[in-house]
């Protein structure tokens, strides 16, 4: 897939729960092989919302830990679960190394924190959550995606 991302919907989140329970419904509405980018500030809930696609993979969320110093987890079940975060992310010369490129396996999701850091123009995304900080306990997650994922991303 290659079309542009074009923007799909804003949702709300007002508990930890609520968060998780949209990641867990996004990895089983997207299709195999699927890789999502996740922006937002240090305590948007990124790694929250990467706990809930784990759950819904069928993986378990107390796996899911930020991986340290800029690289990949893997955790294997079904479909298994890639995850990046490129918050230490040096330079992009880094994406090679850790193979980023080449994930994820078979029909696994590849879910990458600070997507951002990947810089303008990069074509890896199949869709993008953006994460805002509203209050102590209230996100906003607005959704980007491929036009092809709009229509199965609407009952999200
Ligand atoms: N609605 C919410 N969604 C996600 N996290 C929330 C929410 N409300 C409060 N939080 C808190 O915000 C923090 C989010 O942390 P984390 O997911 O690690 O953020 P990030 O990975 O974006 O740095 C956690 O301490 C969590 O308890
Ligand atoms: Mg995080």
């Amino acid at each position: 897939m290659s079309s542009p991302l074009v923007s799909v919907k804003t949702l709300f989140s007002d508990a930890v729960s609520t968060t998780k329970a949209l990641g867990a419904r996004l990895a089983v509405l997207l299709p195999p092989g699927a890789t999502v980018g996740l922006v937002g500030e240090l305590g948007a809930g990124k790694t929250q919302f990467v706990k809930g696609i784990a759950t819904g993979l069928g993986i378990l969320e107390t796996e899911v830990v930020s991986p340290s110093f800029g690289l990949i987890n893997i955790y294997p079940g079904e479909r298994e679960l890639c995850h990046a975060d490129l918050y230490r992310l040096e330079t992009l010369d880094d994406i090679a190394t850790i193979g980023l490129e080449d994930t994820p396996n078979g029909d696994g999701l590849c879910v990458v924190e600070w997507a951002d850091r990947l810089g303008a123009g990069h074509d890896f995304f199949d869709i993008i959550v953006y994460f805002r900080w509203i209050d102590r306990s209230k996100r906003a997650l607005r959704i980007d995606a491929r036009a092809a994922l709009k229509a199965c991303l609407q009952n999200l």
